[in-house]
């Protein structure tokens, strides 16, 4: 971390681009503003008040031509300026597969977050250099925002939902991670700071947190615990959807829809079950809401998206 600058750190891929993309604006906007100011000085001057400048009609030549150039050439500027942050944004906005995938809580007033293995830690968050990091994020009570401005990523962390982000770090350090919405009395104190390791150090510390079981081995638990497997087990008596192999691909449902079985569906399919009914099945299942928590939610998530993995290798 560095003393203070106006520039913040630059410190990752999006933080790179964003800053190409800030200082372009900035040089075309002042190019723009200086035209504007030097034109309108040299045209006060030029047609000051008793002088003896032409005042006439304007040729057609720059009535017609100059007219129809300057409004198709801003129109390319703007649409290429359109083209370039949009590329930008929806590139920061999809996750490259197979970036590790971490877990983030938010809460009055802390930001608690789970690694792959397991490992957990409030406030901070490890990471190594140079690979995709996907945070999938939720809130157990207000609205949050993951804030880390040496990476330019904020996203909000809502209560009921998922929300999900991802960066690339470019350099080793460590960074400030803000809560950027008002969230109650200690918003102000919701900080923590984003480690950034390389990559062998990072397996090395990982590897020195505490065992503990992952978020899935948890979700397993607490699917047998909550009765959920009493229905969605291979051996049930009960006709409900079997859930191996489902995460990440086309449901359809009774409805007619098709939607996609990822964290949101499962999350509404375990707080709303009677909302997306699988085609071919009765809306039997009842709400588990009020009875998991933001937490739990993760793990049964994790859990479910643990099945789709081990089915996808069998195959
Ligand atoms: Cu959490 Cu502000």
């Amino acid at each position: 971390m560095r003393g203070f600058s106006l520039w913040p750190d630059t410190a990752s891929e999006l933080a790179a681009q964003v800053d190409r993309l800030f200082i372009g604006l900035l040089v075309i906007a002042g190019a723009i503003l200086l035209l504007v100011a030097l034109l309108l000085l040299a045209f006060c001057i030029r047609y000051r008040r008793g002088s003896a400048a032409q005042r006439g009609d304007l040729p057609a030549f720059v009535k017609r031509d100059v007219e129809i150039g300057w409004t198709a050439a801003t129109l390319f500027l703007a649409l290429f300026l359109f083209w370039w942050a949009g590329s930008t944004q929806i590139h920061a906005g999809l996750p490259p597969p197979g970036a590790l995938e971490i877990h983030v809580l938010a809460k009055q007033w802390m930001w608690k977050t789970r690694h792959p293995n397991g490992a957990r830690e409030i406030n901070a968050l490890h990471v190594p250099r140079g690979e995709a990091v996907r945070l999938v994020m939720t809130s157990q009570d207000v609205i949050h925002s993951f804030f880390v401005p040496a990476f330019r990523l904020k996203r909000d962390v809502l209560p009921g939902r998922v929300t999900e982000a991802w960066f690339r770090a470019t350099e080793t350090g460590e960074f400030h991670l803000f809560c950027a919405e008002f969230c109650g009395t200690d918003h102000a104190r919701m900080i923590g700071r984003v480690v950034v390791l390389e990559p062998e150090e990072y397996a090395r510390w990982a590897a020195a947190q505490p065992q503990q079981e992952d978020l899935a081995g948890e979700g397993a638990a607490l699917f047998t615990a909550l009765g959920c497997s009493g229905c969605h087990a291979v051996s049930s008596a009960v006709h409900a959807p079997r859930l191996a192999g489902v995460y990440g691909r086309p449901v359809r449902l009774a409805d007619g829809r098709t939607i996609v079985a990822d964290a949101a569906y499962v999350r509404d399919s375990i707080l709303q079950p009677r909302r997306d009914v699988v085609a071919g099945y009765r809306p039997i299942m009842p709400s588990f809401a009020g009875l998991v928590d933001q937490g739990d939610l993760q793990r049964l998530v994790a859990y479910i998206q643990s099945l789709g993995a081990e089915e996808g290798r069998q195959r």
